[in-house]
């Protein structure tokens, strides 16, 4: 038998493009390829691209340009470019780049077997179609080769909200959710493998309203219904949901965090301005009141929800006030946990066609911002000091004797342990780090 083919993927971006290379993989191993964390002994490469921000998207770039030794060396290794980038500059991509033997968009990754063996033969082959039918419904079905005991599924892909700034409504298309029954089917097989917490994903995932299974009646299931029916499989401990949108947070959903167990505390919800103006033109459809609102409704529910968001700073036309309401809102919310962006202007997105806030005005306003939301961050670990909270395991920490794994509401806490990776234990918090907490075994 001859050697089996080398796959290489680099994954940039989100959680979903995480997601994505493992379907990648998983389907170009159908064909004979084994992955290599080693780019030079690939056979082929994968970059699975994101088109976000600029500096996301010419990262991609510089990094063919480096594999152009490679390429020279190695004449018969294919690369290939997956992902947002490849789907918004599609066949452009071969003319800046040469090297490039094949461009897959984010829809058509059941296509890439197909793909691949047509750049084997020299071709260079170009999809960025949005198909009819699903991906999805054409990758493998075979339980994912899950080892470690938390894992992504992705439930519903797209987004029809076309914020002003962003590109994920034209590199990922219309919002389309996977039926619950195939959904219901993969946790399934995970938690065979071992897998014991799950993290739904999507676009917009709290838009979730995908075919209810035949069995339990049909109709359209929320994302509520969903987690509901997940909580009942035995043996997953743990389901966590991102990203979200504050417009489709309904009460069915914030009920389930105050009577579901297994749904954990901590709550991505991206609100990316406190000022009515700015959100008006940044097409978010809703207020600053109106996302408070929903914490304090949140709150109600689960009083100790872990709160994380996005922030966009410098969207053109903010002024010093309605940044200055961005960092009320920050305050009024207390976030565990946020993510930060200066605002960078996307080809073919409405907001690129407004003038730019000066970029040192928006460069102090990132730091300003960053500073108070790690100024909670640490507070919300210091908090955690002394009490107790539960720990999913999941690999050894750099110490002897050592395991690192996640609370409840994800801070990454280091242990002193022989349980194994998988096990959730009772541990009481005794000090925290920068970006971790220690603590100690209470119970198992
Ligand atoms: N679907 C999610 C997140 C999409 S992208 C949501 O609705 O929130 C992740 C984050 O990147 C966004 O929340 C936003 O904060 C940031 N982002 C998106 N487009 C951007 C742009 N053009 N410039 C800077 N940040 C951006
Ligand atoms: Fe982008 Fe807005 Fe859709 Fe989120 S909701 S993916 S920010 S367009
Ligand atoms: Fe980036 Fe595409 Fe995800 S643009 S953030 S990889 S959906």
């Amino acid at each position: 038998m001859s050697e089996p083919k080398k796959l290489f993927i680099k994954t940039y971006g989100c959680q979903m493009n995480v997601y994505d290379s493992e379907r990648m993989a998983e389907a170009l191993g159908a064909e004979g390829y084994v992955t290599t964390e080693v780019a030079e002994e690939a056979d082929m490469v994968l970059l699975n691209t994101c088109h976000i921000r600029e500096k996301a998207a010419e990262k991609v770039y510089s990094d063919l340009g480096r594999l152009k030794p490679l390429k020279a060396a190695k004449p018969d290794l294919k690369i290939g470019v997956a992902g947002c980038v490849a789907q918004a500059e599609g066949g452009e991509i071969l003319r800046r780049m040469p090297l490039v033997d094949l461009v897959v968009g984010p829809q058509s990754y059941h296509r890439l077997p197909a793909m691949a063996k047509a750049a084997l033969r020299g071709e260079k082959p170009v999809d960025t179609e949005f198909p009819e039918e699903d991906k999805f419904d054409h990758l493998p079905d075979r339980p994912r080769a899950a080892v470690r005991p938390t894992a992504f599924l992705t439930v519903q892909e797209g987004c029809d909200k076309f914020c002003a700034f962003c590109v994920v409504p034209y590199t990922r298309g219309a919002e389309v959710s996977r039926p619950a029954a195939r959904i219901l089917a993969e946790a399934r097989g995970l938690v065979e493998k071992g897998v014991r917490e799950i993290t739904l994903l999507g676009q917009n995932v709290n838009a979730y309203h995908g075919a209810g299974p035949a069995d339990a009646g049909g109709g359209d299931w929320s994302l509520a219904r969903l987690v509901r029916a997940l909580a009942r499989i035995d043996g997953l401990e743990r389901i966590r949901y991102t990203t979200s949108h504050p417009n489709d947070m309904t009460d069915d959903l914030i009920a389930a965090h105050g009577e579901e167990a297994k749904l954990m505390p901590y709550l991505h919800l991206p609100v990316q301005s406190g000022s009515d103006r700015i959100l008006k033109a940044m097409a978010r459809k809703h207020t600053a009141a109106d996302y408070l609102r929903l914490i304090e409704k949140i709150r109600a529910a689960r009083p100790d929800m872990m709160m994380s968001g996005d922030f966009i700073v410098g969207f053109p036309g903010e002024t010093e006030a309605d940044f200055d309401a961005t960092l009320d809102l920050i305050r009024a919310v207390g976030y565990g946990m946020a993510y930060s962006f200066k605002y960078s202007a996307r080809p073919g997105t409405p907001a690129a066609e407004k003038a730019p806030v000066a970029a040192d005005v928006a460069d102090a306003r990132l730091q300003t911002l960053q500073a108070l939301i790690t100024s909670q961050q640490r507070a919300a670990q210091e908090a955690m000091v002394g009490r107790e909270v539960s720990v999913l395991f999941e690999k050894a920490g750099r110490l002897k004797g050592q395991m690192v794994g996640k609370s409840d509401y994800l801070h990454a806490v280091h242990v002193k342990t022989d349980l194994p990776a998988g096990a959730i234990a009772r541990v009481r918090i005794v000090s925290s780090a920068p970006n971790s907490l220690a603590g100690e075994v209470a119970a198992a």
